[in-house]
């Protein structure tokens, strides 16, 4: 019997230490101008302390940035002298931290429930993996590709194996704030493995390989400490964590990355120093020549990016993929009305080096490498509120399917 007392102490600690975002605002600046826009790339640069959650190079953008208490004066002074015309998008980020943490809560209810309804924990995700691998054994299996720096294990679902198919390896969750992302691969392996007859089209001559969260550790110390975190765990030095979207080995670190270690978008030590990013490039290597399609989710901003994420020059085959995004973003707008940006990298957003959507596609030589930028919560933060989780997953798994069948058909 454990003294009532010291439970309720170790809540009081526990809730103590989750990093508060009282006071922090979410700005967003209008880019006029090539120098404001300018300007806003060198701030994402060169201050570790303000967190750029979308920024691009078109003219008449809005960048949204979160900027802590503390920061906001020589923000604002910032923006003011270089002629921005800005707004408060969000006033405090803290409440709505606590409305996502409220639905985020642990009660059991029955997986494939929650799916649509809660944001599960690492542990709850992996459970549903194997529960799924025991109960389907004829045509799903469960591998564990490598563990976390943390021990946790990195565990895909491979759906429909045949050594004659295609493959698509679909990962998600390298950036741990990004819960939607987990969400919509959780989704997708709900319909490919316990409504096949839905989903027959993109199941008789295709096999699918998911991960829904390729950084487990960070996605778990943004459930528990700091719901705005990016990076995964690993510490370097005073801060901790690497970027794994700049930790790949192709043109690593050349452009859009920072090899500061306490910026959000830190390089890592080297290229691939981190276990989880080491994972994804191994599963891949080992369905070289198999794997046609990889799709990497993110949120968010209704994009489907391609290569390059390093140069605003395009890849030879970029119309392939151009194809394969077109035919997502038309399904959606037809299915929801909802609109997707579609472009390289570098050309739509910003040039950022060392991501896996690069890497697969330079190094793994998957024809159709794709970043799926989902929906976000607007001006409630990062992720749609748990209670708009179907909606978003439902919508975000018919431009999957579509980009599936597109490949399907080529090859
Ligand atoms: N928002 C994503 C990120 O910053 C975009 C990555 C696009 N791909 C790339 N290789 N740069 O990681
Ligand atoms: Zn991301």
């Amino acid at each position: 019997m454990i003294p009532k007392i010291i439970i309720l102490f170790t809540v009081l600690a526990v809730v103590a230490a989750r990093r508060s975002y009282q006071g922090y605002k979410v700005y967003e600046v209008l880019q006029e101008t090539v120098n404001q826009a300018k300007f806003l790339h060198q701030l994402e640069q060169s201050n570790d302390s303000i967190d750029f959650w979308h920024l691009s190079k078109q003219l008449n953008d809005r960048a949204r940035v979160m900027v802590p208490p503390g920061a906001q004066p020589a923000f604002i002074a910032d923006l003011m002298r270089n002629g921005f015309q800005f707004s408060v998008l969000i006033d405090n980020v803290e409440s709505t931290i606590q409305n996502n943490a409220a639905v985020a809560s642990r009660k059991p209810i029955p997986i494939e429930n929650s799916i649509l309804h809660k944001y599960l924990r690492h542990s709850d995700i992996n459970s549903y993996l194997d529960e799924l691998a025991n109960k389907y054994a004829s045509h799903v299996s469960v591998v564990e590709i490598g563990k976390s720096y943390e021990g946790r294990p990195l565990k895909t679902i491979t759906i429909n194996e045949n050594a004659n198919n295609p493959v698509i390896l679909l990962d998600a969750g390298i950036h741990a704030r990004e819960w939607i992302a987990p969400a919509t691969a959780l989704y997708a392996i709900n319909q490919l493995v316990e409504h096949a007859t839905n989903n027959k089209n993109v199941l008789s001559n295709l096999t699918w390989v998911i991960l829904p969260v390729v950084n487990p550790d960070g996605y778990e110390y943004s459930h528990e400490q700091e719901r705005l975190w990016r990076k995964t765990r690993k510490p370097s030095g005073r801060c901790s964590g690497t970027d794994g979207n700049r930790n790949f080995d192709f043109h690593w670190g050349e452009v859009g990355a920072s090899s500061s270690a306490c910026s959000e978008t830190y390089r890592g030590d080297t290229a691939f120093s981190e276990p989880e990013t080491q994972a994804v490039r191994d599963a891949l290597l080992k369905l070289k020549g198999r794997c046609k399609f990889y799709l990497t989710l993110h949120s968010y901003g209704n994009y489907l990016l391609y290569p390059w994420g390093w140069t605003r020059t395009l890849p030879d085959g970029w119309r392939e993929i151009d194809e394969v995004a077109q035919a997502g973003a038309a399904a959606i707008k037809k299915a929801t009305g909802s609109r997707y940006t579609v472009g390289s990298s570098t050309n739509v957003l910003y040039a950022a080096a060392g991501g896996s959507d690069d890497w697969a596609f330079a190094e793994a030589k998957v024809p159709i490498s794709i970043i799926m930028e989902l929906p976000g919560g607007g001006s409630q933060g990062f992720n749609p509120p748990a209670s708009a989780i179907e909606r978003s997953v439902k919508e975000s798994w018919i431009g999957i399917k579509a980009m599936a069948l597109k490949v399907a058909q080529k090859y």
